[in-house]
């Protein structure tokens, strides 16, 4: 291929895929997404880029495809002929991987193999990015988290992501592969899937302030998180990707907060009392449950320069603010 700016991006439709693939994009990029057969054509995280004209099946091409169809991928494969695969494709609800173990798992971890299987088997070198998580860390034995602290996770997602995290490590290792593991913490968007906690607080307190609900459910209210800003992120994979040596990098602000603090400062931006709002349900709440996770990212910073951008309250605003817009239309 001449042009080596090619990538291959799973979980195109997701968040982070959804931001990952406008900023490849801007950096010049063709950018391949694998989509899933659906009942509704409507992907609305990058809906605007499909309706492109200057963009879509021009820089931009969806393939269809699905983490457990080995010979779609392999095809796909050769039809794309990426230089960089950023697999990010995958059930990635922590508390639902309780309900549906097998599935989270093959997608977190088995996919995660075939994908490795499929690389090592390419012609010419692909980059590797995999989606790994704090998760991973489970009940942590320090804090902040390293890429060197031990793995112990507490949900079946955890578990698979630890697997998969592991295994390439193991391809790293064993075959030379430039594969790199992000461990992500919590980051969140506009664009966060609704039943996670951020945006379902975030829409609430929206919601709420237009008279549209008149309560907000939700589970354990101390359990807190490392909380960052999507559009960072996706920036931090992008430059795993292209420094000389592959390695595994923690992506963290380094800064930890509660729910409870989350709702707080949501409520405050519509003006509202959260106390006289918010229930508590123990149907939210988790057979096993991470009280409290933060990382420390001395390593990116270092070695990549990459850093976060905003405040804890900056982000809060800007997702409680993009819910106030959306009930304008
Ligand atoms: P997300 O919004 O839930 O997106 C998941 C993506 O995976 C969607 O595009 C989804 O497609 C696709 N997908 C799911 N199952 C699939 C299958 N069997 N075959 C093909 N595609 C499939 O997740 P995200 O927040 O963007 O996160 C991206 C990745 O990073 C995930 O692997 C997640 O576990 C990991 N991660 C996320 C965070 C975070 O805080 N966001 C932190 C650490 C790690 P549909 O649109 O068709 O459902
Ligand atoms: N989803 C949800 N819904 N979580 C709630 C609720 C609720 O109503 N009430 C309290 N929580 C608590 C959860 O118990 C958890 O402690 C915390 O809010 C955050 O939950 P989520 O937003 O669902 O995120 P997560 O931390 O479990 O998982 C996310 O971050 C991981 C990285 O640390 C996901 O994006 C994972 O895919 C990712 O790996």
């Amino acid at each position: 291929m001449s042009n080596e700016k090619v990538a291959l991006i799973t979980g195109i439709t997701g968040q982070d895929g959804s931001y990952l693939t406008e900023l490849l994009l801007e950096k010049g990029y063709t950018v391949n997404g694998i989509v899933r057969r659906t009942s509704n054509l409507l992907r609305s995280r990058i809906e605007h880029l499909r309706r492109d004209p200057k963009i879509y099946d021009k820089t931009l091409f969806l393939h269809y495809g699905d983490l457990s169809d080995t010979t779609t991928l392999r095809r796909i494969f050769r039809e794309a002929q990426p230089r960089e695969l950023y697999h990010l494709a995958g059930q990635s609800h922590v508390g639902l991987s309780f309900e549906i173990p097998e599935s989270t798992c093959d997608e977190a971890g088995m996919a995660t193999l075939r994908l490795l299987e499929i690389v090592r088997d390419q012609g010419q070198p692909v980059r590797f990015y995999h989606a790994s998580t704090s998760e991973i860390f489970g009940s942590v034995v320090e804090s902040p988290q390293t890429e060197g602290t031990p793995m112990r996770p507490t949900s079946p997602y955890g578990c698979a992501k630890a697997f998969a995290t592991q295994l390439c490590r193991v391809y790293r290792q064993s075959y030379g592969l430039f594969v790199c593991n992000g461990i992500l913490y919590n980051h969140e968007s506009p664009r966060r899937g609704e039943n996670f906690v951020t945006r379902k607080i975030a829409r609430a307190a929206a919601r709420i302030s237009r008279g549209l609900d008149s309560e907000l459910v939700l589970g354990n209210l101390d359990s807190k998180r490392d909380w960052g800003r999507a559009q960072d992120y996706v920036q931090a994979m992008w430059l795993m990707l292209q420094h000389d040596q592959p390695d595994d990098y923690v992506v963290a602000t380094g800064d930890t907060h509660s729910v409870r603090e989350f709702v707080e400062a949501a409520f405050a931006v519509v003006d509202l009392p959260w106390e006289k709002y918010v229930k508590r349900d123990a149907a939210f709440d988790r057979p096993m449950e991470l009280t409290r996770l933060v990382g420390c990212a001395d390593k990116i910073r270092k070695t990549l320069k990459w850093k976060p951008s905003g405040t804890f309250q900056d982000l809060v605003r800007e997702m409680v603010e993009a819910e106030l817009e959306t009930l304008k239309n």
